[in-house]
């Protein structure tokens, strides 16, 4: 038995699953899941001394890699100087300036410990500012695991095939409605509906937690103009893309500025952090200014900023995300080269340096391996995988020519019709590519 065996063994009888967030758990993908020794650069290390090329890189907070030296230092420099004071600090003020430096719609912050509680917060204030209740989400969209963002949710939800979890009563679940992403007619039907009651609309701007899929041109500016016309407000949950499709995030690149934004993951360097923010006159609503609760004994933590400073500052070299795209768009190709090789139909999409791929096997020939369990499996060897998902918009476009070969009926279209099917999708927030040096060293293969 292996360290991480035996290490996974003890852990399950103390921690559901054996892990503390389901996905680590390898379910959907099968296998035993690793356990890291330690880390640094594109690099992990497992307690057995195995090393992995790590596409994953945190889940995307750490969009310079593992263990880099100048956030190193942040870290150390801030901790030795004690690690909790339970009252402001000078990095807190210095991180927001960062903040609405890079995303000028985000006005005022407040720091919070995760990307579920800044949405929730965020919705807490959307709700207060409007006097509404219902929010309006897209199915496959993941926002945190709060009661009502749980309808109809991407990431780990969709990869367990999880129903909308049970916990959340009826009565909330309610209050959260869903439209397909990229429908602008369904978002358009159900504010002319129910347009009165709802207070916000809350999208991943990219979609990276349903596979990647990019917005269709002129989505965002629907939701936008509705959001106005009916007196909703529009959150951008830049969670992912914030800091990762550009400097200033989705809201940058999209050139649409939303009402309020989520931050989490990249804002804290790979520290628990999570952030929210947007309108001064919004946030003003947030207490003590106003009457909207939301605290937290380790917000604003001094470390945890230090981090974050550190890590917005190196993104801030010049050409840090020309280069990043640059490497993206490498990495995709080389990944659709790698599976047309292989007959794996694939198709792959990006934005800046999030990226994912979806592969897919022909029904009529491999009609035996139809089960969930069988695709993950198939689907290993390409990376940790999520969920089979809806497949994604026009952005899943790279068709593989080489098709014909692995199916008779020739080459994938945008949408594959049903003899097709989704063996496994794959969103990486991540793309740290390996250095020259890097690649000359060997890696375990096959368990990533
Ligand atoms: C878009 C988005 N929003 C919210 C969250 C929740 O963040 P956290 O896991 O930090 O609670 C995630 C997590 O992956 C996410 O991708």
């Amino acid at each position: 038995m292996s360290r991480s065996e035996e290490l996974f063994e003890r852990g399950k009888t103390v921690l559901p699953g054996g892990v503390n967030s389901p996905v680590r758990a390898f379910r959907a993908v099968g296998g035993t899941p690793f356990f890291v020794a330690r880390a640094a650069g594109a690099r992990l290390t497992d307690v057995d001394g195995g090393t992995y090329l790590d596409y994953v890189c945190s889940w995307g907070a750490l969009i310079l890699g593992h263990a880099h030296p100048v956030v190193l230092d942040a870290i150390r420099g801030a901790a030795a100087a004690g690690w909790s004071y339970g009252a402001p600090c000078e990095s807190e003020v210095e991180l927001a300036e960062a903040v609405r430096r890079r995303m000028p719609a985000v006005e005022m912050v407040r720091f919070v410990n995760s990307g579920t509680e800044a949405t929730m917060a965020a919705v807490r204030v959307a709700r207060a500012a409007t006097k509404r209740n219902v929010l309006l989400k897209f199915a496959g969209c993941y926002h945190g695991h709060a009661d009502g963002f749980l309808v109809k949710a991407g990431s780990g939800v969709a990869t367990l095939g999880l129903p909308d979890s049970p916990g959340v009563p009826a009565a909330l679940a309610e209050l959260t409605v869903t439209v397909a992403f990229n429908d602008a007619g369904g978002v358009e039907d159900l504010f002319r509906r129910r347009g009165a009651e709802v207070a916000a609309v809350i999208v991943e701007p990219y979609v990276g937690n349903a596979g990647f899929i990019a917005p269709d041109a002129g989505f965002h500016e629907t939701l936008r103009a509705l959001c106005d016309r009916h007196g909703a407000l529009l959150i951008f949950d830049e969670v992912m893309t914030g800091f990762r499709v550009a400097a200033g995030g989705a809201q940058e690149r999209l050139r649409v500025r939303p009402d309020l934004t989520t931050l989490g993951k990249i804002v804290g360097g790979g520290m628990p952090v999570g952030a929210y923010g947007g309108r001064a006159d919004l946030m003003r609503l947030v207490a003590p200014e106003g009457p909207v609760y939301q605290a937290g004994t380790l917000s604003g933590n001094p470390v945890a900023m230090a981090a974050g400073l550190a890590t917005l500052r190196e993104t801030e070299r010049p050409g840090f995300y020309e280069t990043l795209g640059r490497r993206t768009a490498r990495l995709v190709a080389g990944i659709g080269d790698a599976a047309h090789r292989h007959g794996v139909p694939v198709t792959t999409g990006h934005a800046g340096s999030m990226w994912g791929q979806r592969a897919y096997r022909c029904r009529h020939r491999l009609h035996h391996h139809t089960t969930r369990r069988g695709a993950g499996r198939s689907a290993r060897s390409l990376a940790l995988s999520r969920s089979p998902g809806p497949v994604g918009g026009r952005n899943h476009r790279r068709s593989l020519p080489g098709l014909s070969r692995s199916c008779a009926s020739g080459s994938l279209p945008a949408r594959p019709a049903s003899r097709w099917e989704a063996m496994a999708s794959c969103s990486s927030p991540t793309t740290r590519m390996a250095s020259p040096s890097d690649r000359s060293r060997p890696v375990r293969p096959g368990r990533s």
